[in-house]
């Protein structure tokens, strides 16, 4: 672990290089893996809406501070994950004045009214936390997730479209803008980005939103993706594409799954070795793509720091992984000297 080179020093003229964790992993051996590796920190959770405001005005700061104050301790930036999502939001936000929920309005003055209230309470949650780091936190994830090719006009059937319509991602942005100036970077994020159909739409919409001024900086690719799929050329394609409209892209969840998607095989005890050998082979593809289009990317930032705790241990279900480039021993596996030592 010492005497490896580093990751962040190996791209330091191409991307910067990122890990999403958790607070309690800024300390031992994780953290020391952390110092020599990478220059990007993430909030895996703690940055969340659930958990920076879980009742409205009552900010928790304590975590989210934690991670910053190590990042700066370290020379490292910042990416904020994330202001908006679906997912792991409090229920007050979706509430109206009488404690019902927004959507089992019908009323139309009463829905109008509510869509008010809501992107109010948006408006005010962007503005504490951007006005709060601004200074510190550079790259952010606005909104996380928004598009689901299968739901009504291409656009996630989340509370805040049911509620607003789009009208939640402007005002995000332009919150996000006002409150933290031009030196932030503004992303829309999102998994699947390589498939053609959910770019495109993607795409539409944030030309669409670009037409009328509100202010993106650039797309994040989750890039959740497996030993087997999707190739590297879709994932290359789709940042080319956002790359034309003049926006920077970064990567911002990297993992690969040693399971085929809806394959649900346990290899318990340990991963096949032809397994890691073909997720070096993927790995390097990626990473050597990523180099040879020069600006293609601004950041790659894995979604953990090493297999002994990644996300998709538990989801889609419980079972043994290995997506990243160190095993549960913080050693490096094959796939970092893949990419550190392509040749
Ligand atoms: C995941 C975290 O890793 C888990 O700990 C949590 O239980 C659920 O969320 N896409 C995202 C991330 O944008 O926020 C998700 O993170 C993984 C998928």
């Amino acid at each position: 672990q010492v005497d490896i080179p580093s990751l962040a020093d190996t791209f330091k003229n191409d991307f910067a290089i990122g890990a999403a964790i958790e607070p309690d992993q800024l300390n031992g051996l994780s953290a020391d893996l952390m110092k020599k590796q990478i220059n990007m920190l993430v909030a895996e959770n703690v940055m969340k809406p659930a958990s920076i405001q879980p009742a409205e005005g009552q900010f928790n700061w304590e975590q989210a501070d934690r991670i910053v104050a190590f990042a700066k301790a370290n020379n490292m930036a910042v990416r904020f994950h994330t202001l908006v999502w679906h997912s792991q939001v409090p229920d007050w936000f979706f509430k109206d004045v009488d404690g019902k929920p927004m959507t089992d309005e019908t009323d139309p003055k009463k829905r109008e009214a509510n869509k008010r209230l809501l992107l109010d309470r948006l408006d005010a949650h962007v503005r504490a936390i951007v006005g709060r780091y601004k200074d510190d936190i550079t790259y952010w994830d606005v909104v996380n997730e928004v598009i689901e090719p299968a739901d009504p006009d291409g656009m996630r059937s989340s509370n805040w479209y049911k509620i607003t319509g789009t009208d939640y991602i402007a005002t995000s942005f332009r919150a996000a803008r006002e409150a933290g100036g031009p030196r932030i970077k503004l992303y829309i994020n999102d998994y699947g980005t390589d498939d053609p159909k959910k770019r495109d739409r993607l795409y539409d919409l944030v030309k669409e939103m670009l037409g009328k001024g509100v202010p993106i900086d650039g797309v994040g690719h989750q890039t959740h993706i497996s030993v087997y799929n999707p190739s590297v050329t879709n994932i290359v394609d789709s940042m080319k594409k956002f790359r034309e409209l003049g926006l920077d892209n970064q990567i911002t969840e990297l993992d690969m799954s040693v399971y085929n998607w809806n394959d649900r095989t346990d290899y318990g005890a340990a991963v096949p070795e032809d397994i890691l050998q073909k997720q070096a082979q993927r790995y390097r593809e990626l990473f050597e793509a990523l180099k040879s289009n020069a600006g293609l990317v601004s950041a790659v930032v894995f979604w953990g720091i090493a297999d002994d705790h990644t996300w998709l241990s538990t989801f889609p279900v419980t079972r043994t992984e290995a997506p990243l480039l160190f095993d549960k021993q913080l050693h490096a596996k094959p796939a970092f000297w893949a990419i550190v030592d392509p040749s």
